[in-house]
């Protein structure tokens, strides 16, 4: 059966971004056949500093996030990564096969250390050989992320294929991403050539899983658009991504086509369709919101099912990394 494994930082609040991008997609793909590996990347986030008791609860909201959205621990593995310790391990090991121009190549490297490439932690440079380990560790064939992921998943193909020529071996598959539908991409509320960050320091350019009813509505009604009717087909947005954008969310929340809403709005304005926007994200989201602080309410519950995830997570990945080892020279003999 094929495997699909995913991750997201507990770095703060997710975003409506993370939700139609990933939570909402992996909760669909537990149906699908596949076995389901959903993992919340604590070693990741703590590559730039986090506060310990704000990561704490942002674990196990993050983890609240994941069940409120539909994923089932029951049916899919779910767990924080820095429980499993063979994705540290692992990670170690595509160290010595990464080469360091593959990571300073990476956009989201770039972009996250600045003009400050020298001072930033060694972690953050080597974060994606730690991903590549993630979902390597686990065997897995199918990675569904958004576009932003991208170029981190080539990598992890490269790291894979890298090992499997170096050591002649067929050890671990070249994994496909999922980069799917029409949310892939969510961009901010304030500017539609950004996409939708938790880390962008206007909270008026993205919609949080915790917003209120009343914060999404008037985060809509603020966005960021032109004064133009809307066209007939997604074709006609070409040149107006904030409009564009709007479109696609409504598409995503509605599991429609955006053609199939722009035939209900067409040659209608902003003034008719932010509103139905506010109405959908508010009656998509609040079911969920609700749910999290549910969860959130008895964090000994999660705590208990992220450490029975954590179990079953151990079992796939420990037997993965010992043959590695073995396949590299590392003397076991215990
Ligand atoms: P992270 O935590 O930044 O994001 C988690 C997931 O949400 C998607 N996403 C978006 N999708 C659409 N529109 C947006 N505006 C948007 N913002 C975020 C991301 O593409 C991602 O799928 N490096 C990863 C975490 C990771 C991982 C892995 C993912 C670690 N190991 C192994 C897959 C497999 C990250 O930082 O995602």
């Amino acid at each position: 059966t094929p495997r699909i494994f995913s991750g997201i930082q507990p770095s703060g609040g997710l975003t409506l971004g993370n939700y139609l991008g990933a939570l909402k997609r992996f909760a669909a793909l537990q149906g699908s056949g596949a076995e389901t590996i959903y993992c919340l990347v604590d070693l990741h986030a703590i590559t730039v500093w986090q506060d310990p008791e704000t990561l704490r609860r942002n674990i196990r909201e993050a983890a609240a996030a994941f069940m409120a959205a539909g994923v089932d621990p029951r049916q899919s593995v779910l767990f924080n990564q820095s429980q499993v310790s063979a994705h540290a391990e692992m990670a170690w090991l595509f160290n010595t096969v990464a080469r360091v121009g593959w990571m300073y190549r990476m956009t989201q490297f770039k972009d996250k250390a600045g003009k400050n490439a020298e001072n930033v932690s060694l972690g953050l440079l080597a974060y994606p050989a730690l991903m590549a380990a993630d979902i390597l560790t686990y065997q897995a064939t199918a990675v569904p992320v958004g576009e932003d992921q991208k170029q981190h998943l080539e990598l992890t193909r490269d790291i894979a294929a890298k090992f499997n020529h170096d050591y002649g071996v067929e050890q671990f598959p070249i994994a496909e991403p999922l980069i799917e539908g029409v949310a892939t991409r969510v961009m901010s509320l304030r500017d539609g050539s950004r996409k939708m960050s938790k880390s962008d320091p206007s909270d008026a350019s993205r919609i949080n899983l915790t917003d209120s009813a009343d914060a999404i509505a008037q985060k809509i009604r603020k966005a960021r658009t032109d004064a133009d009717p809307l066209p007939g087909s997604i074709e006609g947005l070409k040149d107006r991504p904030e409009a564009r954008n709007l479109v696609n969310i409504y598409a995503a929340l509605a599991d429609q086509a955006p053609d199939q809403v722009l035939s209900r709005f067409e040659g209608q304005g902003f003034g008719t369709f932010k509103p139905a926007l506010a109405e959908l994200a508010v009656a998509s989201l609040e079911p969920i919101t609700q749910r999290m602080n549910d969860y959130m309410a008895d964090p000994a519950e999660i705590d208990r099912i992220l450490g029975q995830g954590a179990v079953r997570a151990d079992e796939i990945a420990t037997p993965i990394l010992e043959s590695t080892k073995d396949i590299m020279g590392l003397l076991r003999t215990r």
